[in-house]
């Protein structure tokens, strides 16, 4: 096992296009890292340099202690699975599991006691005397996962390895992979541009758009504590709304109405601009006539035009479109055509109690958290009223729980299967 230290690395393609741009990450030993971001931002290229299947314009390649910019692919012990693997159509799963054992000429003694460990780890047992072609697509997919964890390798990388399954498969395969790493304590880097794995999996979420990191923290600190606009955006689903605002005081002036900011901080952090954009989560919002009275005084109270409500079962979104300044609005556009938004149009989304009876068509009271809501610089995008306090307790939190967590998975149970797998 080791760590991976990436120093402002760069990758240039032949037309000089910086598909990476000056990239530093630490991943620590035994971590499990998410690399997210919109298609074309650079996953795949920063995660071929690690390998080594792409050379490194610039900038330095640390696995463990040793720098491995010039080290071949094979002789930096990695194991990688790529969006579309391919299994050997004509080996059983078991000669496919073992293929790297073979390469490296281990003894048949040994590739039989690593194969049968792992097809138990991966609940392949039954089936490693099966073609490829006669599994499910998860099967296959567990297969792949054998190949790459069969041999003791430094790291785990792994490229989307999911995303040509169905929802629920992919659901498995999550729980799956999640148990499997904390198990093996492999140090893992894992791209994806699924929210749900990017938020269920990872020790650490790094953040990358058009080449260039934005943030790297806990899946939580992402979500309560974005640096800027682009982070708050991408990670959420339904988006955190943007709503352009114009400062009146310690007033805010929307398009859903004005609320005031109580918050000294942040009317500090605002500083002496005349606009901002205000972001406020869909959850953040709630039906006035379902908030007590306690919660309603922390608040706000908007009137908005409901336009289409969903209702789901367990909660209840609603859709408020609204009137943008043109400047705003373009900008709030391109953010969301970057973000591989579906939500074009100006439109907040809020998540309200399923027992909602708001309805379309209407005008609708709403109660916003405005405890809750970032204040963001329209011209940089900088969120100008992250917590640093805050991040730090996040971050402490984090750390408690990876250790926690990983405490209860190595327990006496596991050596005879997971654990030993890596260590043998
Ligand atoms: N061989 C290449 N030559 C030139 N440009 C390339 C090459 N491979 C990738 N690129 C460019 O580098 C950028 C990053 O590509 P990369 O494949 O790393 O993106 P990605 O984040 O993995 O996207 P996706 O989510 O679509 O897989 C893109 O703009 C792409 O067009
Ligand atoms: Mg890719």
């Amino acid at each position: 096992m080791a760590a991976i230290t990436m120093k402002n690395i760069v990758k240039q393609y032949g037309d000089g296009f910086p598909a990476v741009n000056d990239v530093s990450l630490d991943v620590q030993d035994g971590e499990f890292m998410i690399l997210v971001g919109p298609s074309g931002c650079g996953k795949s290229t920063l995660l071929r340099m690690i390998v080594g299947l792409e050379d490194i314009t610039a900038g330095e390649m640390v696995i463990g202690d040793r720098v491995v910019n010039k080290v071949a692919p094979r002789e930096r012990n990695l194991s990688m699975v790529f969006q579309n693997y391919a299994l050997y159509p004509h080996l059983t799963v078991y000669e496919n599991i073992a293929f790297p054992l073979r390469l490296a000429k281990t003894s048949n003694e040994e590739v039989q006691r690593r194969v049968n460990q792992t097809a138990e780890l991966l609940e392949l047992t039954e089936h490693l005397e099966r073609k490829p072609a006669n599994l499910s697509g998860g099967q296959r997919q567990r297969v792949a996962m054998g190949r790459a964890i069969v041999r003791q390798a430094d790291a785990f990388l792994f490229d989307e390895p999911l995303s040509n399954l169905d929802a629920k498969l992919r659901g498995q395969m999550r729980t799956e992979i999640s148990r499997l790493q904390r198990r093996l304590g492999v140090t893992t880097v894992y791209v994806t541009h699924d929210q749900t794995e990017a938020m269920t999996l990872g020790d650490r979420v790094a953040v990358l758009r058009r080449g260039v990191l934005q943030q790297v923290g806990s899946p939580r600190e992402l979500y309560e504590e974005p640096v800027n606009l682009f982070v708050a955006g991408f990670i959420g689903s339904p988006s955190m709304n943007f709503l352009p605002a114009s400062v009146d005081g310690s007033f805010l002036e929307t398009p859903l109405g004005r609320f005031e900011l109580r918050d000294e901080r942040k009317i500090e952090a605002v500083g002496d601009r005349s606009v901002v954009l205000v972001g406020i989560r869909p959850e953040h919002f709630e039906d006035v006539s379902l908030v007590g009275e306690e919660k309603k005084a922390r608040g706000s109270i908007v009137r908005a035009q409901v336009d289409v409500t969903e209702w789901l079962g367990n909660e209840l979104y609603a859709y408020v479109p609204y009137e943008a300044p043109e400047d705003l609005a373009a900008q709030l556009r391109d953010l969301s055509r970057e973000l591989d938004s579906d939500q074009l149009r100006t439109q907040a989304v809020v998540a309200l109690d399923a027992a909602s009876l708001i309805s379309p068509g209407r005008e609708a009271e709403l109660w916003i958290d405005t405890t809750k809501v970032h204040i963001f610089d329209p011209a940089t995008g900088d969120n100008l009223t992250r917590d640093e306090e805050r991040v730090e307790q996040l971050g402490r939190m984090a750390e408690d729980s990876r250790a926690a967590q990983r405490e209860a998975q190595r327990g006496p149970a596991d050596d005879e299967t997971g654990a030993s797998v890596a260590e043998s």
